[in-house]
């Protein structure tokens, strides 16, 4: 068991060049916390947020993906109340009011908390994580019923709906700080993962466990491997060492992607086409009725692939199968896809009615009420493509970045190359197959490989937000530039300095949450 670590030094958390801007403002966050509260905070709790290289929109749908936490990231400093009979309350203020309102609410001695989706409210992300800390707390200590008061100041540097998962930042910040708000010191990060997984989906986006297994378990300096199969596990990897490095440039759209008010037609539609193209599957295959799994509405393709795998090659635990024999399975369900899911303009309700034998109401009760969707067709054909292919990239990026060290320039340029096609491949199949690319997302694309980046694509849900490019070391100027002139400029012609900062970051791979315990006036 790997305990979320408790940190006195920041140099322990931050990337050198990052410690002094970062001491400035953490000093700051505690001298804003006394003006408010009138005390000093007892703790700090931090999560940050994260970008993905490759894996995309594949997490849902049980298979491993590749994202490294970034240096921004989410902080809560808490000041503990005293237990006290009756309702526990919770003030919440934030470091930008303006934007994020202060509240306040009552935990009635029930200990129940409820959260109203269809609100957007910033502090349903404090109340998602506290619900499910709460949960958590109740399933290890018997009496536990309800978590103790606290006064919080929130202060988020991940671009709120960019991207790079504020929101997981935020819930699992908030989840850590009740844990240890009621007495736990050593927390467990896969249980906080688990626990921020679904809490999050009480805020109204049905994701996966990719944002939040970035935000809790990497290790300063390394990416993550994350699987989902057998059960949730990470593997921390690192990059070789090359003559010339891995560079990351993440660099924001500023379309704004709101995935609550798009839910309907993009992230959720998308988590139901998923799961009912493994249904569909299934069925055509013959093995319904398929295994309910961790997949957000209870199967997966992963569900379907591994009980197509156990009947055909009478393999019972297909995560134990070499990383060749796993791609060349999916390779050939990409064939089958291609094969058994003929129809491009997608499956009406009646049509996957008639294939699964099951009436259309209870089909939508199972799959479409919860996290509601509009679509008259499902691409079941497309999102299965997707999925599949995708897998199949992680898998070869995860083989390039595993093979014997490039010794010679040649060598190197050429692996960082092949990294990048992979990229690329990744940004050509979300934008024409999964379809959750946008029209500025693929500019910026265009426009960083044009200026020499060797691989580029959307990052995260897409559909605006963030996009992650892997640029030659000595290229990162050009292609800022190209940006800037071609893009920003452009499309934001009265951009601030401030925003044009924010706008581009060369990241390297940050470390995950902790607990920060605060000793006097300032760390
Ligand atoms: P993505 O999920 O695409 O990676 P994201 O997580 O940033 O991007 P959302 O999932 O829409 O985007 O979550 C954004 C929400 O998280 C905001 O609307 C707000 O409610 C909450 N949030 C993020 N940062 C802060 C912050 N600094 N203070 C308060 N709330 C925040
Ligand atoms: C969002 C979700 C993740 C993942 C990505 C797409 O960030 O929260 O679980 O599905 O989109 O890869
Ligand atoms: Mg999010």
């Amino acid at each position: 068991m790997a305990a979320v670590p408790t940190k006195t030094s920041l140099a322990d958390i931050y990337p050198e060049d990052a410690v002094e801007s970062q001491t400035t403002r953490w000093n700051h966050l505690i001298s804003t916390f006394k003006s408010t509260y009138g005390k000093a905070p007892d703790f700090i709790s931090r999560s940050p947020g994260r970008v993905n290289i490759i894996g995309e929109h594949i997490d849902y749908s049980l298979y491993e993906v590749l994202p490294m936490a970034v240096t921004a990231d989410v902080l809560l400093a808490v000041s503990i109340h005293p237990q006290e009979p009756g309702p526990s309350t919770i003030s919440l203020t934030n470091i930008n009011p303006q934007k994020f309102e202060s509240k306040q609410f009552d935990i009635p001695d029930t200990g129940d908390v409820h959260i109203d989706a269809s609100a957007l409210e910033w502090t349903n992300y404090f109340k998602s994580g506290l619900v499910g800390a709460t949960d958590l707390l109740r399933k290890k200590r018997k009496d536990f019923k309800q978590s103790v008061g606290m006064d919080i100041l929130a202060d988020g540097t991940v671009p709120s709906g960019g991207g790079l998962s504020s929101s997981a930042a935020f819930v699992c910040a908030s989840a850590l700080a009740v844990m240890k708000a009621n007495g736990e010191h050593d927390v467990d990060k896969k249980a906080l993962v688990e626990l921020a997984i679904v809490s999050e989906r009480a805020v109204g986006v049905n994701s996966g466990g990719m944002d939040q297994s970035a935000s809790v378990f990497p290790l300063q300096g390394q990416a993550l491997y994350v699987s989902f199969v057998p059960q949730l596990s990470a593997r921390n990897v690192s990059f070789p060492q090359l003559s010339s490095p891995l560079v990351f440039v993440i660099a924001q759209s500023f379309v704004a992607a709101d995935k609550h008010t798009t839910g309907p037609v993009c992230y959720n539609l998308r988590v139901v086409e998923c799961t009912l193209a493994a249904l569909v599957l299934a069925k055509i295959f013959g093995l319904s009725p398929l295994k309910s799994d961790a997949g957000p509405l209870g199967y997966s393709l992963r569900g379907f692939h591994d009980t197509y795998i156990a009947k055909h090659a009478s393999i019972t635990d297909n995560s134990k199968t070499s990383k060749e024999d796993f791609q060349s399975q999916l390779h050939d369900l990409v064939g089958k896809v291609d094969a058994y899911l003929p129809q491009e303009e997608g499956y009406t309700r009646q049509q996957m009615s008639e294939i699964l034998g099951i009436p259309i109401p209870q089909l939508e009760k199972d799959f479409m009420t919860k996290f509601p969707v509009r679509a008259e067709r499902f691409k079941l054909r497309q999102r299965a493509l997707h999925v599949f292919s995708e897998a199949i990239r992680v898998l070869r990026f995860m083989d390039l970045l595993s093979s014997p060290p490039a010794t010679t320039p040649e060598a190197t340029e050429t692996l960082l190359k092949d990294l990048g096609a992979l990229l690329n491949e990744t940004q050509d199949s979300c934008r024409d197959v999964y379809e959750c690319s946008c029209p500025e997302l693929d500019e910026l694309c265009t426009l960083a490989r044009k200026a020499g980046a060797y691989g580029s694509r959307l990052t995260g849900a897409g559909w605006g937000g963030c996009s992650v490019h892997l640029v030659p070391e000595g290229k990162v100027d050009a292609v800022k530039e190209a940006w800037r002139t071609e893009y920003y400029m452009k499309h934001f012609p009265h951009m601030s300095e401030e925003k044009w900062k924010e706008a581009v970051v060369v990241s390297k791979p940050g470390s995950g949450s902790c607990v920060f315990e605060v000793k006097g006036e300032s760390v």
